[in-house]
């Protein structure tokens, strides 16, 4: 597939340059409160698109620091990049980031690359053909129960009420006896955590479309499921996300749900 092997080329682009910044003291400007941008985050998604136009030249391109210009997102074929997904682990020196670059066709997500460019880690899921991790197929847990996982978390940068409704989930979920709450501060790879069955679900109440789109198709093609916090599709749009390995689905959804703090809010 055309497709697969330009995204892998343009994640590989994207990822030698956060390589090369990491750990090597790279200004962070901030776009708002502790939401941060660096030269990498904008070096790395100059060059996913460098590969991606010169393979696609007609092919959209929504890429989070908006070097591409004029989206538009209805189009046929679109690509969807988060150049450094974990941008705060970047910034205090933690190997936890990726480069993740999802593409649509129809707005129907048809494939994902997510890349740990420290770690070596790839995963790549492709419509009907599964979600393989470094080569390797993989599934979500077996999980019938709360009581039998581990759930993973984001907080979006809000310090006000989402990060109440997140803390009001975490403690409704302990009290269903989860095995525990991880928060690794990567949306792109929390959703390979569930694809690869180490969490039963994530949930955050906030992501961005280049957040999800490779990791929801993860999700999906290793057997989970994916929708918002009200249990909808997910847009191509800002939107809360609940990723599980689908048995555990509806007993999440309860308590994110009932945390949602508005009607408008989803
Ligand atoms: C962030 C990360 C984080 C999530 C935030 C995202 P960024 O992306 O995925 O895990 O909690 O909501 O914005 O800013 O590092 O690309
Ligand atoms: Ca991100
Ligand atoms: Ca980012």
């Amino acid at each position: 597939m055309r497709e697969l092997d330009a995204a892998q080329q343009a994640a590989k682009a994207g990822g030698e340059v956060l390589a090369r910044y990491f750990g090597q003291g790279v200004k962070m400007r901030t776009k708002q409160d502790c939401d941060f941008v660096s030269d990498a985050d904008i070096e790395s998604e100059r060059a996913i698109i460098e590969v991606i136009r010169s393979a696609f030249p007609d092919h959209a391109i929504l890429g989070e620091e908006g070097q591409a210009a004029d989206v538009d997102t209805s189009s046929e074929f679109l690509w969807v990049i988060d150049p450094l997904d974990g941008t705060t682990n970047f910034a205090h020196d933690i190997p936890h980031f990726a480069v993740s670059i999802g593409f649509y066709w129809k707005s129907q997500p048809v494939l994902g690359v997510i890349f740990n460019p420290i770690r070596r880690d790839w995963f790549h899921a492709a419509r009907d053909e599964g979600a393989f991790a470094n080569g390797e197929k993989v599934t979500v847990a077996d999980d019938s129960s709360l009581s039998e996982s581990l759930v993973g978390v984001g907080f979006y940068y809000d310090r006000g009420a989402m990060m109440e409704a997140t803390l009001a989930s975490i403690r409704d979920l302990f009290q269903q006896k989860i095995h525990g709450i991880r928060r690794f501060g990567t949306a792109s790879l929390d959703l390979c955590q569930v694809g690869c069955g180490q969490f039963g679900a994530f949930f955050e109440y906030e992501l961005s479309p280049w957040d999800f789109a490779a990791g929801r198709l993860f999700v999906e093609e290793a057997g989970g499921r994916v929708t918002n916090c009200r249990g909808d599709d997910l847009p191509l749009a800002k939107s809360s996300v609940l990723a599980s390995n689908g048995k555990l689905h509806d007993s999440v959804l309860e308590i994110v749900s009932g945390n949602l703090p508005d009607q408008d809010w989803d």
